[in-house]
């Protein structure tokens, strides 16, 4: 027979006892920074969405959506940028389980890469959706540092490749046959004698390195999660999620259930089973852990606004 866990304290004599802890956490830990999280009601990015009139607020991360229009992306993603300065205390306990040599595997949803600034090793952590740390040319496959794509995401601009444009700018500048003059329709009706190049190419689209909707997760995340974690870890915490996108929210009924599964979020789970559930802001759940453990959580800074 398993053993049953069921109060805080349980949990707390899990964190001290186990050796090898996977976290799993979603846009809940970041919330207490100001960043919104999805589906919550009134303040995720998706109820947003949809008082704007957008009623599929998912397609706003397809990848098909993203390439057929690439505008609706740039008008509504600067809401979900971090300012890249300060993480949560949840994330502060996540560092504080790798600094015991607790933690295996940080498997994190969230896009907003604090998990870097929170100190987490790069080799403990899988950003299943990716993160905005860096982005992509969707035509030439340049890549850069997110940030460099930051002051467009802000400006609510679409961001162009500069390799696309350089190449471009090249491209015109080396002698060439006369353009053929083109008789063209302005938008007022008239007509127009403008010269005009049909074969002009427009400068590729960066994409944040997001995974969207209808892009494969990272090669690590499967192989790391069936090959290695689901057969040596001891707990598994899940905190700050919905579970409500796939491959992410099957996870926990992967792993074995003498692995005590344990869910920390303001919501409770139906859909999948946990042995414990503790409800409540996750920064304030993780404080009363640490204390019951008997360790100390420094990370008290939770700027407002
Ligand atoms: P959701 O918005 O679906 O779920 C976040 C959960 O965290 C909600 O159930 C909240 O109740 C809870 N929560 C919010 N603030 C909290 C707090 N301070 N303490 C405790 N709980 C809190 O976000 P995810 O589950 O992360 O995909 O969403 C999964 C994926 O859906 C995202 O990665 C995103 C989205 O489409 C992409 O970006 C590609």
């Amino acid at each position: 027979k398993l053993p049953q866990f069921n109060t805080i304290d349980d949990v707390a004599t899990l964190l001290r006892n186990s050796k090898n802890i996977m976290v799993i956490t979603g846009a809940g830990i970041s919330t207490s920074l100001g960043i919104p999280d999805f589906r919550s009601k009134t303040t995720g990015f998706y109820s947003k969405l949809l008082e704007r009139g957008i009623n599929e607020p998912e397609e706003v991360f397809d990848i098909h959506e993203f390439d057929y229009d690439p505008r609706t992306f740039y008008q509504l993603a600067a809401d979900l940028l971090p300012d890249h300065k300060h993480y949560s205390p949840t994330h502060g306990f996540i560092r504080l389980l790798q600094d015991k040599g607790k933690l295996q595997t940080n498997y994190t949803q969230n896009i907003d890469n604090l998990e870097e600034l929170a100190g987490i090793d790069k080799h403990r952590l899988i950003q299943c959706h990716g993160s905005f740390a860096g982005a992509t040319c969707r035509k030439c496959g340049h890549k850069v540092k997110g940030t460099e794509i930051f002051p467009d995401i802000r400006a609510k601009r679409v961001s162009r490749c500069q390799r696309c444009k350089a190449d471009i700018a090249a491209q015109a500048a080396a002698p060439k046959a006369k353009k053929a003059k083109k008789r063209i329709s302005t938008p007022y009706g008239g007509r127009s004698d403008e010269e005009i190049d049909d074969n002009i190419p427009e400068p590729g689209v960066m994409k944040p390195d997001i995974t969207f909707f209808g892009e494969q997760l990272p090669e690590d995340f499967f192989d790391r999660f069936t090959e290695r974690d689901v057969k040596t870890i001891d707990l598994v915490l899940v905190i700050g999620t919905s579970l409500k996108v796939a491959p992410v929210s099957e996870m926990p009924d992967f792993i074995p259930h003498h692995v005590p599964h344990i869910f920390i979020s303001r919501e409770p789970i139906e859909h999948v089973n946990f042995d414990v559930q503790l409800l409540g802001n996750c920064d304030d759940v993780v404080f009363e852990l640490c204390m019951r453990a008997g360790w100390e959580l420094k990370h008290r800074m939770v700027p407002k606004g």
